[in-house]
Parts: structure tokens; C-alpha cells; sequence
């Protein structure tokens, strides 16, 4: 083959043109350059793909590729328990059962315990206790395998209306002691008027030193509050209480994420319950389409349900997904531990727009103040 110098034009009778030939050089040197840096990318991409596929593989192996139904090898769970201040072991994911529907409940609780759940989540509000104790008694299972919670009424925070409230409970639960009893919310109504009882919502200490009572009569195992925040917890623990509240049940989702309430109560010895986890029926679509979320789910193989619960499990709360599907059911007591990468991102995401609550009843019930404010009217 002629060298290129060869077949370069001249002007002068065979001297090759000296502009010309520099053009040349220049697209040459321009052509080297560029398959250069063609090469060069590609390696870097091939690289990249490379260490993708290994990272991939190493979490495929990591958890089972399909880990639905938590029946694959080398599954990295969460804890299955976190423990309580009285000793008792508290199961880290439980079946909600608010707003399930009465006759739907009865069958979600059997789908639940035959899956496995031990932690059943109910109130005297929600209306379906007798429905929910008829399905645990038909299970079978025995009642000290069992975590039952059920919750104080805002009617009912009156010393001398707790045990027959508590009892009532029990009987429709049909058991005689229930693992944890909450105080649902930090307002307490006069009974039978729906008014706020601005006393007894001002200082909760005569509530709380009835169920200790009643922690110390048997009938109730732990005590705890539900949808106190940060200072109502304080104007609760300023007392010299007999025992501290183990839980403080709120709502927390990708939407309300709360990291201070959590950090907050970590430090001070107060394991959190995720209400609405999923971010209840209304906005459980858009929770489980979050970006961050199907991202996650995809690379481990696993349902944007089973990243969401992970998730909360892994910021060290307990969580209580509502469902009344039994495959979804199933789905949700299966928890991975996402790799530390995966769950920072979804944690950065979770707080990286407004928190937006899917519950607050101030309004219908007239408060006339926010129950979530720090700062109350008086
Ligand atoms: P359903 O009860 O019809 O199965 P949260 O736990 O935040 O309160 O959310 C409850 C909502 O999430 C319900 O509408 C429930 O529907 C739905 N849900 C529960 N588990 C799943 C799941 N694994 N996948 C999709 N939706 C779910």
C-alpha cells in the first residue's frame, strides 16, 4: 500500500503542497484523537455496565432475585422484633386494621396469622374489634404467640372511664389482657359531648397513672401513646410516671417521613409505630410510583410494597401496613434490608419535598388549634 505521503497533490513539479499536507496531518491527528476517545468511552461504559452487573448479581444472590415471598436463599432480613422496656418482644411489622371494613376484617386477620403475622394492630375506634377477636380465636393460634394492640378513645380518658372502655375492648378482643394499649390521641373529649376536655387534654398524668394501674391489675402489658408529638410527649414524661411509654403510634410515610420525631424519640427510648405506612388508601398509588421507590424494587427484585415496609423497618420503627388482600398480605411481611446506598436514597427522597400529613382531624373535631402544633393555646 502507498503511504499517504505518497499520494499527496504537489503544485510545483513534485513538491508536495506544505499547506495541504499539514490539513492532512491535522485530520489525521483529529481521526486518531477521536477513535481514541471512542475507545476510551466505551471501556469506561463497558466498565461501568461491568460493575453494574456485578453489583446486580451480588444483590440477586443477596435476595433471591423475586423476593416476594421471602422463600429465596441468602435473604438479608430485618429484625423480626424490637424489644420493649417490660422485657416483651414486639414484632416489627403488624396488620393494621383500621379501615378495614367490617367483614372484610375477620378475613384479613386469618389471612395474616396463617401467613405469619403475630403483631395484630386494632382500637376501639375502628369498630371491628369483635370481628377481629372472632378471627384470632378461630385461628387458632395461642394467645401468648400473639401481639395484640388496642387504643384508649378520646371519650373515654377520664380515670373512671378507662377500665370499663379497656374492658369493653377485651371482651369484644376476647382476651383478657391485651400487649399494648395506647392512648389513641393526645385529646381528651368530656364524655358523651365530643368537647374537649381542656383539663385532661392539658395533663394527661391522671390518664396515664390509670393504666398503670391497669398494667399492674394484668389487663394490660405495655402502654403507650399514639399522635403526640415531640412536646406533648414531654408534657407527658415531665411527670414521674411508673412506667414510660414503650410506643408512640403516628403517621409515617414517604410523605411524612418525620426524621426529627424519630431521632428525637430514638434518643429518648421511644420506639416509633408507623401508621399509614403505605400512605394509606388515598395515596398508596403514588407512594408505591415514587421514582426512588420502582427503582429499588427493580434492582432487588422485590414490590414497591416490600421497599416501602423495608424502609420503615430499617429506620428502626415498627410498621403496620393495612390490607384486607391476602397476596398483599403475604407481600408485606416479607422485609429485606436494603443495601445502605438504596435506603439513603430513598431516605433522601422521602424528605426531599414538604411534608404532607394524610391524617389530621383537628378541623372536624373544632379544636380550634393544630393537635400536631408544638405550641398549643394553653
Ligand atoms: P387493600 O386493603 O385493598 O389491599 P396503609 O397501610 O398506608 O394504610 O395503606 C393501605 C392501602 O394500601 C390500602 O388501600 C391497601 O389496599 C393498600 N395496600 C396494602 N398493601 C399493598 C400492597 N402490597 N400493594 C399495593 N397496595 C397495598
Amino acid at each position: 500500500m502507498p503511504s499517504v505521503y505518497q499520494l499527496l497533490p504537489t503544485t510545483d513539479g513534485g513538491k508536495p503542497d506544505e499547506q495541504l499536507t499539514r490539513k492532512i496531518k491535522r485530520e489525521k491527528i483529529k481521526k486518531i484523537l477521536f477513535h481514541v476517545l471512542a475507545v476510551s468511552a466505551i471501556m469506561v461504559i463497558a466498565a461501568q455496565g461491568l460493575r453494574a452487573f456485578i453489583r446486580s448479581s451480588e444483590r440477586f444472590l443477596q435476595y433471591g432475585g423475586k423476593g416476594c415471598h421471602g422463600m429465596q436463599r441468602n435473604l438479608s432480613s430485618l429484625p423480626s422484633h424490637y424489644s420493649l422496656p417490660s422485657g416483651d418482644k414486639i414484632p416489627s411489622v403488624a396488620l393494621g386494621c383500621w379501615k378495614s371494613s367490617p367483614g372484610e376484617v375477620g378475613q384479613a386477620v386469618k389471612a395474616a396469622l396463617n401467613a405469619g403475622y403475630r403483631h395484630i394492630d386494632d382500637a376501639w375506634i375502628y369498630g371491628n374489634e369483635k370481628e377481629v377477636g372472632k378471627a384470632i380465636k378461630d385461628s387458632g393460634v395461642p394467645r401468648d404467640q400473639l401481639f395484640i394492640t388496642s387504643k384508649l378513645w378520646n371519650s373515654f380518658h377520664a380515670p373512671e372511664d378507662i377500665e370499663p372502655a379497656l374492658d369493653e375492648s377485651l371482651k369484644a378482643l376476647d382476651t383478657e389482657y391485651v400487649d399494648m394499649y395506647l392512648i389513641h390521641w393526645p385529646i381528651a373529649w368530656k364524655k358523651d359531648e365530643n368537647v374537649l376536655d381542656k383539663e385532661l387534654t392539658a395533663n394527661p398524668y391522671p390518664t396515664w397513672q390509670k393504666l398503670e394501674e391497669l398494667v399492674d391489675k394484668g389487663k394490660i402489658r405495655n402502654i403507650g401513646i399514639s399522635n403526640f408529638n415531640i412536646a406533648r410527649v414531654k408534657n407527658l414524661t415531665g411527670n414521674a410516671l411508673k412506667y414510660q411509654p414503650a410506643v408512640n403510634q403516628v403517621e409515617l410515610n414517604f410523605f411524612n417521613p418525620q426524621p426529627e420525631l424519630l431521632k428525637w424519640s430514638k434518643d429518648n427510648g421511644i420506639l416509633l409505630e408507623a401508621y399509614s405506612p403505605l400512605g394509606s388508601n388515598d395515596n398508596v398509588k403514588k407512594a408505591l410510583s415514587v421514582p426512588e421507590v420502582q427503582e429499588i424494587a427493580t434492582e432487588l427484585g422485590i414490590t414497591p410494597a416490600q421497599v416501602v415496609i423495608s424502609w420503615h423497618v430499617q429506620r428502626g420503627t415498627i410498621v403496620l401496613p393495612k390490607s384486607v388482600t391476602p397476596s398483599r398480605i403475604e407481600e408485606n411481611l416479607h422485609v429485606f434490608k436494603l443495601p445502605d446506598d438504596l435506603f439513603e436514597k430513598l431516605e433522601n427522597a422521602s424528605v426531599s419535598h414538604p411534608p404532607q400529613r394524610t391524617l389530621n382531624p383537628s378541623k372536624s373535631w373544632n379544636l380550634g388549634f393544630d393537635v400536631f402544633d408544638e405550641k398549643w393555646p394553653f
